[in-house]
């Protein structure tokens, strides 16, 4: 059995789906919180709702005896922590969620695991953002990251830390995914991929940080999704410390201004730009050195922005109407 936390959010949904299509049995975990609206969690989670070996739970990590009355009764093998409070810009006005979901909540999951002593693996979600203002690209998961830029980041950092404490001292098996900016149907309302496309739909100008000059290392849905299987599946790449840590980014860093082109030609829309200055938390430029990835769990991006696109605006038109406003 897999326990996966944030089952109800974007990149959790879509890897219960992918588990369950496989034949694994899930249990899902999330406290459905309003970050974003919970809607769209519910939403998300129809889509599998009534699959075989599937269970879902309401329950806070923060919530320690909830969290071990799930490991009690469920008894998972695997875990695929992928909760957390996320969102650069909103850690500085609500610090203490980060604090609290990343740092509180993957420590409660991590005392389950190691007082269970059953757990095979344990897969959680780092970020691109542990790099903060790390100049050289593209970068390496051996790269220092001591100079986080937001409290969100300070929080992944802290995570990856103290799972090696994990690792080294209970043997726990751990492994740390630094995802890069993933865009795909159902995806997050706070992002940009998503957040753009209603603005295009709904003939809304679109707030651009950085004047513009910024560039990502977007990432579908699919490819993360293949990523998290494969580093779940591969129990053999461990050094003496049972924890590594693996970059998962399509290695192919887009100027936000041509990420912009793509979703107005795709959506129809001449798009209406306000040009912002950057804000705290942000970084110029993500680029993913996968190479790591790709020799140990054979993993590589498939999937440009020309291919990955189309399905992410064809959902914002079918979920939130042709005008972007439902
Ligand atoms: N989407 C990206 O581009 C991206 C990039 C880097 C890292 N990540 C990481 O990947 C993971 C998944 O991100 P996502 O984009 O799917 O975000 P998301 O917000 O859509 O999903 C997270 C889910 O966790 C749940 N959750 C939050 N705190 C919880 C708690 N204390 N107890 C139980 N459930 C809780 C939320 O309700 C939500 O459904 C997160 O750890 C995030 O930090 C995402």
């Amino acid at each position: 059995m897999i326990l996966v936390t944030g089952s109800a959010g974007f990149i959790g949904q879509a890897v219960c789906a992918a588990l369950l299509m496989r034949g694994d049995t899930v249990v899902g975990l999330d406290n459905f919180n309003d970050y974003y609206d919970p809607r769209l969690k519910r939403d998300r989670l129809q889509r599998i709702a009534g699959s075989a070996g599937f269970t879902q739970i309401e329950a806070d990590l923060v919530d320690r005896t909830a969290v071990d009355a799930v490991f009690s009764r469920h008894r998972p093998r695997h875990i695929v922590h992928l909760a957390a409070q996320a969102g650069v810009r909103y850690s500085f006005e609500r610090p203490e969620a980060y604090v609290q979901s990343n740092v509180a909540g993957f420590v409660h999951l991590l005392e389950a695991a190691r007082h269970t002593g059953a757990i095979e693996h344990f897969v959680y979600a780092s970020s691109s953002s542990v790099y903060g203002g790390n100049l050289k690209q593209p970068f390496s998961v051996t790269d220092p990251v001591d100079r986080p830029v937001s409290l969100y980041a300070a929080t992944k950092r802290a995570g990856e830390l103290i799972a090696h404490v994990y690792a080294l001292q209970f043997g726990l098996k751990l492994t740390g995914l630094r995802y890069f900016t993933v865009y795909g149907p159902w995806g997050r309302p706070d992002m940009a991929p998503v957040k753009f496309t209603r603005a295009l739909l709904q003939g809304q100008p679109i707030e651009v940080y950085g004047h513009g000059d910024m560039q990502r290392d977007f990432t579908s849905i699919d490819d993360i999704v293949a990523g998290t299987l494969a580093a779940l599946d591969d129990e053999r790449h461990f050094g003496e410390v049972p924890h590594r840590l693996y970059n998962l980014g399509n290695s192919h860093p887009e100027p936000l201004m041509h990420f912009i082109e793509v979703l107005a030609r795709l959506a129809g829309a001449s798009p209406d730009l306000r040009m912002l200055p950057m804000q705290p938390g942000d970084v110029k430029s993500t680029s993913a050195d996968i190479d790591t990835t790709t020799r140990d769990l054979g993993w590589r991006p498939t999937t440009s922005i020309e291919e990955g696109l189309p399905p992410m605006v064809e959902w914002c038109r079918s979920y939130y109407g042709p005008r972007g406003s439902g």
